[in-house]
This record gives structure tokens, sequence and C-alpha cells, in this order.
């Protein structure tokens, strides 16, 4: 079963977001299988946005992801990595369609509420930075 890491950003936490957002992605039919509230550390937040490590807002990236706590989310469903990016819409808000998360709730780029992994890959190594294996719980009866 397809594996996937979603994470409120400490933007959405405040807002109190979270049972919103859990909501939608039940909703989808998907399966939460992991999750905790938790600050992050600046060694995690910089292994998360290693990728963006040469950029001009990295240091900023890394202040905000680590400023408060944040929703860590494993969720389980057949294409979930990718349906789960369409649910939450264009980075940029400006771009992001009414309907998903960064639609109806981001107005701008930086606090935009939400990540999911955009890959196998970055699901793998995303959620091995985030959960010990121990973490991630079975269903009785799967999707
Ligand atoms: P996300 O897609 O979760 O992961 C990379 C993040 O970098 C992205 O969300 C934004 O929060 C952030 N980001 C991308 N572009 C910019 C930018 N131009 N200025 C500030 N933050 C950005």
């Amino acid at each position: 079963m397809e594996k996937t890491f979603l994470m409120i950003k400490p933007d959405g936490v405040q807002r109190g977001l979270i049972g919103r957002l859990v909501q939608r992605f039940e909703d989808k039919g998907f399966q939460l299988i992991g999750s905790k509230l938790m600050v992050i550390t600046k060694e995690q937040a910089e292994t998360h946005y290693a990728e963006h490590k040469e950029k001009p807002f990295f240091g900023e990236l890394v202040q905000f992801i680590t400023s408060g706590p944040v929703f860590a989310m494993v969720w389980q469903g057949d294409n979930v990595i990718a349906l789960s990016r369409a649910m939450i819409g264009k980075t940029n808000p400006l771009d992001a369609a009414p309907g998903t998360i960064r639609g109806d709730y981001a107005v701008h780029t930086g606090n935009n509420i939400i990540h999911g992994s955009d890959s196998p890959e970055s699901a793998e190594r995303e959620i091995a930075n985030f959960f010990k294996p121990e973490e991630l719980l079975a269903y009785d009866r799967p999707l």
C-alpha cells in the first residue's frame, strides 16, 4: 500500500485547522497510520528541506517550520502521494485552485498550511526523518 508523509505546518496548527484537514483525507478514503504533534528540530528541518538548501528562502523556511508545533502524519492508500498533492494544491496560493487546501486556506507561499511528499522516494525519506517504524500502525481492515 502506498504511503505518504503529510505535515500540517505551524500556521495550520496555530489556526486550529488540524481537525478539518484530517477530515478531508479521511473523507477521501485514506487511512491515517501514524501521527504526532511535535516541534521539529533544526536538524530534522534541514534534512526535510535539503533540496532547497541553496535557495534564498532556505533560512526563513527552516526558521518557520521550527517556530511552533507541527502535526506530522503518515497516510496510506492507492495513489495517496499524487492524490493528496492534488488535494493540497499548488505551492503558491495564487495558483492554488479553490477547493484545494491551499486554495481554501492559504494566502502566502511561505505560510502554506501543509506539506505533502512529491514522490515515493521523498515519502520514504520524509517518513524516516519523522517516524520510527514502530510508530506506524497496521489496520485490521486495510483499504
Ligand atoms: P512545500 O512544498 O511544503 O516545501 C517547500 C516549501 O518552500 C514550500 O512548501 C514553501 O513553503 C516554501 N517556499 C517555496 N517557495 C518559496 C518562496 N519563494 N519563499 C518562501 N518560501 C517558499
